[in-house]
Order: structure tokens, then C-alpha cells, then sequence
């Protein structure tokens, strides 16, 4: 059984960029969710498998996917946001940004953009592709579409209505704005450094 993970800071800490209200409907509600239906479809997983009864197969992987991929996303979103303290990328990131976006201004703005454009609910995505042997900028539908298999996500953006309606209605461009007060660098290195490079 998967557990939910503790917030590193205070409901109201990334306040006033991202609202008190905003990030507890968020964890205690949705993320909440995610959890307990990740724990569920394993349980019915489980249970298919002990009864040789797998009529429900498609349903089920499809909730693993969703749900699984929803509770991973959130443990990351969560920790690569902060106290509005700035923080920078590292050198190496730095470097290897420079590399694969010009600069890091150059890096902001395609983030920026890729995440003003998700269509409809899903994430904006930093990844680290092995196979490319570069960073990558992704948009996901939901949490499992357009997924680049092998990627390993680095920074991530909840562009759901639910992590930023209550404080920014429709107004996306400002809730991201305000994010990158809020990015927590520190987090991002440390996932960057673990990665293995060629
Ligand atoms: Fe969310």
C-alpha cells in the first residue's frame, strides 16, 4: 500500500504566489484521490489475479495508469515548488541547458509556452530522454498521455483547473508566472545529478 507523502513546507509557505486554499484542496482532496485509487485498482489488480478473473483488465490499467501516474506527478510537482527563497539551477544543469535550449531565458519561455498550450487538464514537463542523451520540454494530457517512454521527468507544472482556478480563474499565463517564483531549484538539481548520463 502506497502511502501519501508529507508537504516539506507549510500549507500557506508558497503564499501569495500559489494560495493557502489553492494547495490544500490540492493535497488533501485530489492528491488524497489519486492515492487511494492508486491503492484500490491494486487491490482489484490483486484480486483479479487470485480469482483468475481478468474481465476487467482494460478498466483496471487503465486506473493504474491514470491513477499511478497522477500520484507520481503530484509527489514531484509538490517538491520542485518552495518558499518563494530563489533558488538557480545548479552548473551542470545550467550547462546542460544552455546546451539543449540556447539559454536558460530560451529554456523559460518554451516551458512557458508548452504549458499556456496543454490542451485541456495535464502537466508541463522538464525530462531527461537516455536515448537522446538531452533534456526535453513535454505536455501531457491527463497524466499518461503523450508520455516520451523513458524519459525521466525533472520539473514538472499541474496545468489542471484545480491547482490554480481557485486563485487565477482563467487566467493561465498569470498562475505560471507566479509559478516560477516558487520553483524550488534545490529539488531539481538533486533529480538532475542522480540521472545517469552517457
Ligand atoms: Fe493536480
Amino acid at each position: 500500500m502506497i502511502k501519501m507523502i508529507e508537504l516539506p513546507y507549510p500549507m500557506n509557505a508558497l503564499e501569495p504566489y500559489y494560495s493557502k486554499e489553492t494547495l490544500e484542496l490540492h493535497y488533501k482532496i485530489l492528491y488524497k484521490g489519486y492515492v487511494d485509487n492508486t491503492n484500490k485498482t491494486h487491490e482489484q489488480l490483486e484480486n483479479s489475479r487470485k480469482n483468475n478473473d481478468f474481465t476487467n483488465i482494460k478498466c483496471l490499467e487503465k486506473n493504474l495508469s491514470f491513477f499511478g501516474s497522477g500520484v507520481i506527478l503530484h509527489e514531484l510537482f509538490f517538491t520542485n515548488m518552495g518558499p518563494a527563497i530563489p533558488t538557480s539551477p545548479s552548473v551542470e544543469l545550467m550547462e546542460q541547458i544552455n546546451k539543449d535550449f540556447i539559454n536558460y531565458e530560451t529554456f523559460k519561455k518554451q516551458f512557458t509556452q508548452a504549458a499556456v498550450n496543454v490542451e485541456a487538464s495535464g502537466w508541463c514537463i522538464l525530462v531527461w530522454e537516455p536515448r537522446f542523451n538531452k533534456l526535453e520540454i513535454l505536455q501531457c494530457e491527463k497524466h499518461q498521455n503523450l508520455t516520451l517512454w523513458g524519459c525521466i521527468p525533472l520539473f514538472v507544472l499541474d496545468m489542471w483547473e484545480h491547482s490554480y482556478y481557485l486563485q487565477y480563474q482563467t487566467k493561465r499565463p498569470d498562475y505560471i508566472n507566479a509559478f516560477w517564483n516558487i520553483v524550488n531549484w534545490n529539488e531539481i538539481n538533486k533529480r538532475f545529478k542522480n540521472i545517469n548520463k552517457n
